[in-house]
């Protein structure tokens, strides 16, 4: 007789399991590694200033990342729901609205994720097909904008559904266990090349100098603070929903610091290969021209200019981006999957496919128009996600009774918990706020320049 604590919400199936420790953990990996470590980390790294915002970045993951990874998990398997229903679990119905907006976090996070992994797929297909284009910038813009786009977005989505449809061990896990080690080979292989080309070392420099001067301004720690967000999958429910597929005897500290250092490590990784590539071929002030795009024309403009190796190095590059993009997608849809099964009774492949369609269309708008995805990706992320990290901080905090001894299941008491229960009471939700308020101006700033410029 399975357990009735193994039920979700909708009580009619027992709740769906990872199959091993080792399934779960490659599938949060596979989370938190995405398009943020590579796409979005590099374009802020060198667009606020390289070292400076690299170390405040560590810094973040450290203290802000590590506790909210924890709390997250705490309420996932602790309550074996999606968000909404875990938060009502602990919370009482008052803190659905909190789960609510968590799933419209992601909402609008995946509308324009699916856009960016859009394009990364057209550029693995090119690179192992007709190789990269010879006017770089040129083709970036016709690749991310109009109905090439909106194509290659509806391709990349219809990927996300499949393997969400397939279920937690049968689809995101069985995916997650080939899909990133792939990508970690293929990381270290193109950092390896990387060093060893002539001119990599001012690529380092870049990367690596720390400036003290850059990296203390309040713009800067506003970017770092929400990429550790971004890239970890956090204040949205996405860890959480995942942490709700565990079983009991679990071992979450131990598996919030494999998480937090896999993602940190890609991330770093990741400035070790795109740096050294790009100042080595002489790309650099690509960088600068197109910060969004920056990815997608300094790197493929390198690539093409290297011959038939660029179409290795960057057809293996691309493959392994595509991979870390489906892998995050996934979880961002698994959210909103997670809690319509909960809310309305759906089966699984229902919600996938009703909930993959609305996000699609939702994030049209991105593909049409970059300044509209750059918009959605600051709104959401400085906005929801700092916020949403604000409200589980306070809910763990404050709200939940004992999180400490939930916590503990499986592991074990240790002293960290007690500092975890200061650092989310006091400093974590004190830092958030300073965060969020001081972020205001400029996503304002975006919101006025599409829908009053001038
Ligand atoms: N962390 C992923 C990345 O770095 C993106 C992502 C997946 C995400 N799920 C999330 C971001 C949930 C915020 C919340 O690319």
């Amino acid at each position: 007789m399975p357990d009735d604590s193994l039920k979700g919400a909708s009580e009619h199936e027992p709740r769906e399991e990872w199959r091993s420790r080792w399934g779960f953990l490659f599938a949060a990996v596979g989370s938190a590694v995405g398009l943020g470590n590579m796409w979005r980390f590099s374009y802020l790294a060198s667009e606020k200033g390289g070292a400076g915002f690299v170390a405040l970045y560590l810094l973040f993951t450290v203290v802000l990342g590590l506790p909210v990874l924890l709390a997250e998990l705490t309420i996932g398997r602790g309550a074996r729901r999606g968000p909404i229903a875990a938060l009502a679990h602990y919370g009482g119905d008052a803190w659905r609205w909190l789960g609510a907006v968590f799933v419209a976090a992601g909402f609008l996070i995946l509308s324009y994720y699916g856009v960016i992994g859009g394009w990364t797929l057209r550029y693995a297909f090119e690179a192992m097909s007709i190789g990269f284009a010879s006017d770089a910038g040129a083709h970036f813009g016709d690749v991310a904008s109009g109905f090439d786009s909106l194509g290659t977005q509806i391709v990349f989505m219809c990927l996300t559904v499949a393997v969400v449809s397939g279920g937690i061990g049968a689809g995101i896990e069985r995916v997650a266990r080939i899909a990133m080690p792939a990508l970690f080979l293929i990381m270290i292989g193109i950092a390896v090349y990387a060093a060893r080309l002539d001119g990599s070392g001012a690529g380092y420099a870049y990367y690596l100098n720390f400036d003290l001067e850059k990296a203390l301004t309040i713009d800067v720690a506003v970017a770092a603070a929400g990429q550790a967000f971004f890239s970890l999958s956090l204040g949205m429910g996405a860890i959480l929903t995942f942490a709700s597929y565990l079983p009991r005897n679990s071992h979450l500290g131990r598996e919030t610091v494999v998480i937090s250092f896999a993602d940190f490590g890609v991330a770093f990784v990741a400035g070790l290969m795109i740096f050294p590539l790009i100042f080595a071929l002489g790309m650099q002030g690509e960088i600068s021209g197109s910060t969004i795009g920056a990815l997608f024309v300094a790197l493929p403009k390198a690539f093409e200019s290297m011959g038939f190796a660029g179409r290795i190095v960057g057809g293996a590059f691309f493959v392994a981006l595509v991979v870390g993009a489906l892998t995050s997608a996934i979880s961002l849809l698994e959210v909103i999957v997670s809690a319509s099964m909960d809310a309305f009774g759906w089966a699984r492949r229902k919600a996938a496919l009703l909930g993959g369609a609305g996000v699609t269309l939702a994030g049209a708008w991105s593909a049409f128009r970059i300044d509209l995805l750059d918009l959605a990706d600051s709104l959401a992320t400085n906005l929801f996600l700092v916020g949403g990290g604000l409200g589980i901080t306070i809910f763990v905090g404050w709200v939940m009774d004992d999180p400490v001894a939930e916590a503990r299941v499986g592991s074990g008491g240790s002293m960290i918990h007690g500092i975890w229960r200061v650092l989310l009471r006091f400093v974590v939700p004190i830092a958030l706020i300073f965060i969020l308020w001081n972020s205001l101006p400029e996503t304002w700033g975006k919101v006025r320049a599409i829908f009053w410029p001038g």
